[in-house]
């Protein structure tokens, strides 16, 4: 027998289906579940109204979950990936992260940041062998009005210039690339690394089927990562793109801010300001990366 209120699960229309699903959430304890779960089947069940899906399709629907689960693993997740290249993470993030105006925005998080990256002095090199061009990075911390954040944990990861993170080669020893350091007392920072390039996002599993069935490109814009945070203001999770990156407007995962985009201007072989000998041309970026107070934090909450 049905609970009272609760329609039958018999004999029911494509309509009376859907409502029947919608009302089995109704007696849940969580409001928020009972709006989540609802929606989604709501969502779910118009999709599926709309593309009436042959069965062979919908086993190959399953099918494409089933192996998205079955390549995930502690390295590597492409549940977060297929999220990405459908543009959920950016919508995500979008609804999240609203900065006031003059704060530095967010963006994707990507798969390879690794917790306790080398800690680099200001002025040192994150290299740490990576191939690439030379490339000095600097810039500031600081509060939307201008304020100087010393100490801010600043950690930075990207590619070598074979487009390729530390963690993709097997066997290496040390981490390249990647390093965490904090700002000085003038809310500063500094450090050598190697000029960013463009890269395919992992497209050896289901996500770059996907990619392939819909003749889209595999390619992210030349960036650095960073993840910044100060008490008092929220974590800032973020890149830097190299201006002119032809991949600028086709970024697979959706990640471009016209904010984001920094020129990475180019020397020749000269002697650095820090005394750094350079034979062969190399580049710099200087950009500052301004924090919003963490939700519900005071301005001058410091
Ligand atoms: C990245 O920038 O590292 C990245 C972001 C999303 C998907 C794959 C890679
Ligand atoms: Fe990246």
């Amino acid at each position: 027998m049905s609970a009272p209120d609760q329609p039958t699960t018999r004999n029911l229309s494509d309509e009376a289906l859907t409502a029947a699903v919608l009302a089995s959430f109704e007696q849940a304890d969580s409001p928020r579940f009972k709006q989540i779960a609802q929606s989604l089947v709501r969502h779910l069940h118009a999709f599926v109204a709309e593309v009436e899906p042959t069965e062979q399709e919908w086993v190959a629907a399953i099918d494409f979950l089933t192996r998205t689960g079955q390549i995930s693993d502690d390295r590597r997740q492409e549940f977060i990936l297929l999220s990405d290249v459908l543009g959920v993470s950016m919508l995500v993030i979008g609804i999240n992260h609203r900065v006031p105006d003059g704060a530095t925005e967010s963006t994707v998080f990507g798969p390879f940041f690794v917790a306790g990256a080398p800690e680099v002095e200001n002025g040192g090199d994150i290299a740490a062998g990576a191939p690439g061009v030379p490339c000095l990075m600097s810039g500031r911390v600081r509060s939307v009005d201008g304020t100087p954040l010393p100490g801010a944990v600043i950690d930075v990861w990207q590619a070598d210039e074979a487009g390729f993170y530390d963690v993709q080669y097997a066997g290496l020893e040390q981490p390249r690339g990647r390093a965490q350091l904090r700002s000085r007392t003038d809310g500063s920072f500094s450090f050598w690394s190697v000029l960013p390039t463009a890269y395919p996002i992992p497209n050896d599993g289901p996500v770059g089927e996907l990619l392939r069935a819909a003749a889209r490109g595999p390619m992210r814009p030349a960036h650095v990562h960073f993840m910044v945070s100060a008490p008092g203001y929220a974590t800032l999770i973020t890149h830097v793109f190299v201006a002119g990156d032809e991949h600028l407007d086709s970024d697979a995962v959706f990640g471009v801010k016209a904010s984001l985009i920094a020129p990475f201007e180019r020397h020749e072989a000269a002697v650095a300001p820090d005394g750094r000998a350079l034979e062969e041309p190399w580049y710099t970026l200087d950009y500052d990366l301004v924090l919003a107070p963490a939700p519900g934090a005071q301005e001058d909450q410091r």
